[in-house]
């Protein structure tokens, strides 16, 4: 499984001074906890088991599982009988035995440069607690789902934070999810309780999310499933002036009251504010809420397998997916990634660019981070803006020692040369990482050159929102580097790569990724529907848990990620499944049918091609073009903008009707080699689709 040797040659390695002190220091050392993680899962995670609080321990196996659904129902069940609470290990078990309260948690940076705030550990705590105190008040209970749709501020991080303490379930929505996003997830999850902001910027542009928020709950009303309770953090400060573009005040009945108190030491320019409906039925104030709380609350102790948060990835079917993660396999998992992938040392500032709104986020700015006891940069605005600067300014003004971002972002920064990163010095870094798609070795060369300077090795992490954390990873200080490989497996992860029939390839060879045995951090179920779960990941090679993801090793046993080969698309390191781009698409009166395809993209890795079939008798039109483009963005979010579309009065299908992707997917690149299309039921379509092919798209 792990080659014996590694090359030394074309390869990249660790500076020395990383490698001293370094958990895992070289590659030997990796096979033999690699070997434990596996021969010995009882006694390699219960070693690290000892540095977190237990209340009660774990009596039954550390891991206990079906993983063939030929032999029963999939489960996967860890550290049986144990109670725990992630919240309090992640605060006031760092407070209290290691001796952190002190300890900056999070530097909070505003999308305005100037925008800052600290917050050390015993703050933090403290927030959470009255956070988790009034969440009681509003009658929330452990068990119960809570939605989250928040900008990048702390408040966020509380908010999960007070939820895992009291026991309930968080649900978060990205904020630039749409409000159609939000209410089919909001119902899907049977939230009783929605946490929102008035509103953020991104950049220049307003994000008026409580108008947002207030469109799905509204739909959730319409379908007769009111959700009960809306808080509402005023994050947008009340000082600006109202714009003529602004909404009047909301109804006086119960505003939501100005906000002297807090945050002290915010700097905002003088900008539009967010428009804030208000419906005293439904609407409370957290600020409010938070003044009379008590900053004391003891934690729920909850059992290891008690869900712990849901997160929505998309699926194939175009419905998506409530990814569900528990208590005590997901905290281990989570912190010992974070620690042995990023080497953590307790003198770091981290910072991860993701959004706590996708996985990367809960694991690692919230989870992870918090666990270690480490600090961590929280940010809120876009590397692009006020200039392309922005990221190396942070990097330099907190002195952040592992940063970890995307491929996309790379390669964004990429186009404008190394004149704006060599603005700054960046010479605190010593780890720098990424991960949502495969890294080209080009970007990954820019990366690891002009940003790292040559001295910080790449972490090129393959991973998914169901495996919790890192499967597929480089150690910096351990393990030699291959430009766009993601490298070894993890401790406790078992890859294989299977041939169509489900044959287990050997030596250098590619097919489909898939895992052999749960980790601790693996998805339990898809929530509400755990069939679905059996069939997604588990019915197509039974005994394995299958990716999704196409994947090659190499002649040194190095594993590259090839990307999707189901019909999900990676835009921007964002999953879309292309069904549900397609059935938005097809609720426009004018589209019969509609087929979407990826399109290779220099900066997001894919793009969108949309092929779309319009109803007798209407004509395609650029105005048109716009109306789908905003109906997507309407149903879905700006993510799933198309970037092309085009007139399709016929689609490539085989004789059967189903949509031949493969066939499009070469029109959408204009190649015209199209391999065997004896299958296709009428081939005069082609000539027509290559014909009207998008003309932008060169
Ligand atoms: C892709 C994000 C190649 C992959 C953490 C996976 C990657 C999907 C990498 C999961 C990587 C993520 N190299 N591909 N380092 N990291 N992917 O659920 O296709 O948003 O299945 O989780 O992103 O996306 P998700």
């Amino acid at each position: 499984m792990i080659p014996d040797k590694v090359p030394q040659e074309d390869v990249y390695h660790a500076p020395q001074d990383l490698v001293k002190g370094a958990h895992v220091p070289n590659f030997e050392k990796y096979k033999e906890l690699y070997l434990k993680s596996i021969q010995s899962p009882e006694e390699f995670w219960g070693d690290i088991a000892k540095d977190f609080f237990w209340k009660t321990k774990h009596t039954g196996k550390f891991l206990d599982y079906n993983f063939d659904v030929t032999k029963g129902n999939i489960y996967i069940q860890c550290m049986e009988g144990a109670t725990t609470n992630i919240c309090y290990n992640a605060l006031d078990w760092n407070i209290h035995q290691r001796n952190l309260g002190d300890k900056v948690a999070f530097y909070w940076e505003g999308n305005e440069p100037g925008d800052e705030l600290k917050v050390t550990y015993r703050e933090l705590l403290h927030q959470v607690c009255k956070f988790a105190n009034v969440l009681k008040s509003v009658g929330v209970r452990k068990g119960d789902r809570v939605s989250i749709y928040m900008p990048m501020v702390v408040e966020l991080v509380v908010a999960m934070l007070a939820c895992a303490r009291i026991g309930a379930v968080h649900s978060i929505v990205f904020a630039g999810f749409s409000a159609e996003s939000l209410f089919e997830r909001i119902m899907d999850s049977q939230c009783s309780l929605l946490i929102t902001a008035d509103g953020f910027y991104r950049g220049d542009k307003l994000i008026s999310l409580k108008l947002i928020a207030d469109d799905a709950l509204q739909r959730c009303r319409d379908k007769g499933v009111p959700v009960e309770k809306c808080i509402m953090l005023k994050h947008l400060s009340k000082e600006q002036p109202d714009s003529p573009a602004a909404s009047p005040s909301p109804p006086a009945k119960r505003p939501c009251p100005d906000l002297q108190e807090t945050p002290k030491d915010k700097v905002r320019k003088i900008r539009p504010k967010a428009q804030v409906p208000w419906n005293p039925e439904v609407d409370l104030c957290w600020h409010t809420l938070v003044d009379g709380a008590s900053e004391e609350c003891e934690p729920e102790w909850c059992a290891s397998e008690d869900p712990l948060f849901i997160l929505y990835t998309s699926g194939s079917t175009g419905k998506p997916k409530g990814v569900l993660h528990t208590v005590s396999g997901y905290m281990l998992y989570a912190a010992t990634t974070f620690k042995l992938v990023f080497d953590y040392q307790p003198d770091d500032v981290y910072w991860c660019t993701a959004d706590i709104g996708w996985i990367t986020g809960h694991s690692y700015i919230t989870y992870g981070p918090l666990t270690n006891g480490a600090t961590s940069v929280l940010f809120e605005g876009l590397p692009t803006y006020p200039d392309m600067s922005r990221m190396w300014e942070i990097v330099d003004k907190y002195q952040v020692t592992k940063f970890y971002t995307a491929p996309t972002a790379i390669r964004l920064l990429m186009k404008y040369g190394s004149a704006p990163v060599q603005k700054f010095r960046r010479d605190s870094l010593k780890v720098l990482g990424t991960v949502g798609e495969p890294i080209n070795p080009e970007a990954w060369q820019w990366y690891y050159s002009v940003v790292g300077e040559k001295k910080c090795p790449v972490v090129d992490t393959f991973w998914q929102t169901e495996t919790g954390g890192h499967v597929l990873t480089p150690l910096p200080a351990a393990t030699p580097m291959k430009p766009g490989s993601a490298t070894f497996p993890f401790f406790g992860v078992v890859p294989a790569i299977l041939n169509e029939s489900g044959e287990e390839l050997e030596g250098p060879s590619e097919g489909y990724l898939v895992f052999k045995q749960p980790w601790p951090g693996i998805m339990r179920t898809v929530y509400g529907n755990h069939q679905r779960f059996e069939a997604t990941y588990f019915q197509k090679f039974p005994g394995y848990y299958v990716t999704g993801d196409g994947c090659r090793r190499d002649q040194d046993g190095y594993f590259w990620i090839t990307g999707r080969i189901d019909d999900m698309l990676n835009v921007s390191g964002h999953l879309l499944s292309t069904a549900e781009v397609e059935s938005a698409l097809v609720e426009h009166p004018a589209v019969s049918e509609a087929a979407v395809v990826g399109r290779p993209h220099p900066v997001k890795g894919e793009s969108l091609y949309c092929f779309v079939t319009l109803i007798d008798g209407v004509a395609y039109s650029t105005t048109l073009e716009t109306e789908l483009k905003q109906q997507v963005r309407e149903k879905i979010g700006a993510i799933a903008t198309p970037d092309y579309m085009q007139n399709a009065p016929g689609l490539p299908k085989t004789r059967s009707g189903k949509i031949m992707r493969r066939v499009l997917r070469k029109i959408a690149r204009n190649e015209r080699d199209l391999g065997d299309v004896s299958t296709l039921a009428d081939s005069s379509v082609i000539d027509q689709l290559f014909n009207n092919r998008c003309p932008t798209a060169v």
